[in-house]
This record gives structure tokens, sequence and C-alpha cells, in this order.
């Protein structure tokens, strides 16, 4: 008879033969920006994450050293919002500015930088818009390639467009090496699906569309073959890395995906599945061990990297662990 029992007979079994780890190493903590001083506002749709401004941000860079958080995904939130998003691209933009300062004060961390507009613009889209208020898609890769330049010229170490418009990689990876930054990698959100789990994160990032929605650039929920095609476009167009989002309703697109494809994959564990997870631990309902049964999903499904809110807590508590049991 098969007896699966004798390899969980005990924890030192158990460990021997576990087929997935989360490492520190694969978690990238996303970090909200803000223009203005004396900023830690809380989120309140996202418990536990917080809004700051630049002078707020060294004691959180200090937590994130000392508990293992070696890269961050920067979003900001610029004073001033236009038709265009020209804050995106401004040297002294929110962004801009960040980067400088985090680098500055920790040339370790990895500082990767979302490239979006939506939240630039006064529309909340995440491109130009024509006069009916159709996001133009040409027009706005020219904007696109800009903001990743500038964020670039910033000092970040890699950039991650975020908007859907096709070409983008293509327009940034061209503009990149015409500046003298061939070395820079591109991490591209190729499998965006339009999803209604980023509704906290809107909040966040005051980044909602003030008019329609976006399914007319990201993707439809009931598609797996054309994040493939997604996919594979961005490949062609020098995407280093590939970013799957939202992570734990799609983990099935990972996997069709780390199957087909031989490049570094990543999933963006998303803001409303941060928050379900978290206020249901905060009411009781769910233990914390919930978080690294998510996390460990990821890796098993076949992610390099995860983008989480949780990775400063996940951090805390390989730290605790570690002291508990030292080696
Ligand atoms: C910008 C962007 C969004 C997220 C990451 N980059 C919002 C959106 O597309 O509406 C969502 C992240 C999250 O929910 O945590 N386009």
């Amino acid at each position: 008879m098969y007896r699966g029992r004798r390899l969980r007979k005990n924890k030192e079994i158990r460990a021997l033969v576990r087929e997935n780890h989360v490492r520190m190493d694969d978690l990238i903590y996303p970090i909200f920006v803000q223009e203005g001083e004396g900023i830690c506002a809380p989120i309140e749709s996202m418990p536990g994450q917080f809004q700051y401004s630049i002078d707020q941000l060294p004691p959180l860079l200090d937590e994130m050293k000392k508990y293992g958080v070696r890269a961050c995904l920067l979003f900001g939130i610029p004073a001033h919002k236009d038709a265009c998003g020209s804050q995106a691209y401004a040297p002294e933009g929110i962004i801009q500015k960040a980067v400088r300062a985090i680098k500055a004060y920790d040339p370790e961390l990895y500082v990767i930088t979302d490239v979006c507009m939506c939240e630039y613009t006064d529309h909340g889209h995440c491109g130009i818009l024509d006069e009916e208020g159709v996001v133009l898609n040409d027009t706005t890769l020219t904007y696109l390639a800009k903001i990743a330049l500038s964020h670039v010229e910033a000092g970040a170490d890699m950039v991650a467009p975020s908007d859907m418009m096709d070409g983008r990689v293509e327009a940034i990876r061209q503009v990149l090496d015409e500046n003298g930054f061939a070395d820079v990698p591109i991490l591209s959100y190729a499998a965006k699906y339009a999803s209604q789990f980023y509704g906290p994160f809107r909040d966040a990032a005051h980044s909602a569309p003030s008019f329609s929605d976006r399914k007319s650039y990201q993707m439809d929920p009931a598609n797996g073959k054309e994040a493939l095609r997604e996919i594979e476009a961005d490949i062609q167009e020098g995407a280093d890395a590939i970013i799957i989002k939202p992570a734990m309703c799609y983990l099935d697109i990972l996997q069709a995906a780390k199957e087909r494809f031989d490049v570094p994959f990543c999933v963006y564990n998303v803001s409303g599945e941060y928050s379900m997870l978290m206020q249901a631990i905060l009411n009781g309902w769910l233990k914390e061990e919930v978080i690294e049964e998510t996390l460990v999903s990821f890796k098993r499904a076949g992610a390099s990297m995860i983008i989480t809110y949780f990775a400063l807590m996940e951090g805390k508590r390989q730290y605790a662990q570690k002291q508990s049991r030292p080696l």
C-alpha cells in the first residue's frame, strides 16, 4: 500500500521533503509615495498599508532592511493631475524624487517603478484620450517611453509597464537603449486582467477611472489563451520577465505560461487579495498562517518573484522563526 503519511510523520521529515519555499529574496514590496511632508497615512481599505511622503520613508526602509525585504515597487500619488499625466515624466515628479531619495538612503534596495498614467491623468485612464474618450494606443506609447526613461534616469533599477497598451515594451526598450540604458530590464505586466481585485489599490493611489472602465485595454478574466498571446508578444518585444496579475484566481495562467516560455515569471498578489485576507485575519476568521499558504501556492505554480503587500509581514515572520530556532 502507498503510505504517504510516512513522509508527513513529524516536522523534520516534512521539512526534508518540502518542494517549495517562500524566500525573502523572491518578494517585492509595493510602496505608495505621496507628494507632501510628514505623511504616513493608513490606507483604510488596505489595513496595515500606508501612503508615505518621501521624508517618512527612512523608518520603513530601515524595517525592510532588517526583515530582509530587498526589492520594492513604487507607485506615485502626484499633487497635480492633467490630461496627459505630465507629472508622471516630470524630472521633479513624485516617483523621480522618491527613487533618488531611496537610492541615496539604501543603494542596495532594488527599486522597480510602475510605469502607467492612471495615477497622473485627471480622467484616471492609463493613456491619452481622444475627444470621444477612447484611449489612443500609439500616442500613449510615446508618453510611456518618456515616463520609463525619466524613472531610469532618476535611478530605477527596473521598470514595470502596467498600462496594457500594445507595443509598449518595444517602445520602452528602444528609448532605454538609445539613451544608454541597455542594461535596465523590463518587467512587463503582460497578462493583466480587468479585475475587481484592484479596488483597494485605486482608493490608495487615487487612480479609479472617472468614466467607463479599463476593459478596452485590460484582459477579460474569462480568457486564458489570450494571456499566452500577450506574453509571447511581450517577450518578442524584449520583456525580460513577465507579470501575471492578479495572482490568486489566475494561477492556471501562470502554470500554463511557465510550461510554454522560459523567462522568469512574477505574480502580483494585488490589493483586493491582500485586503480580504488581512481583514479576515484581523477579524479572527482566518489565522495568519494563511499568508504563508497563499505565498507558497504562487511558488508551487511557478512564480520566481511575488509582488505582495504581505512582504514586510512575511519578513517579520521569517525573522521571528529564525530567532526561535537559531542555526
Ligand atoms: C496601474 C496599476 C494598478 C495596479 C497596479 N498598477 C491599478 C489598475 O490597473 O487599475 C493594481 C495593483 C493592486 O490592486 O494592488 N495601472
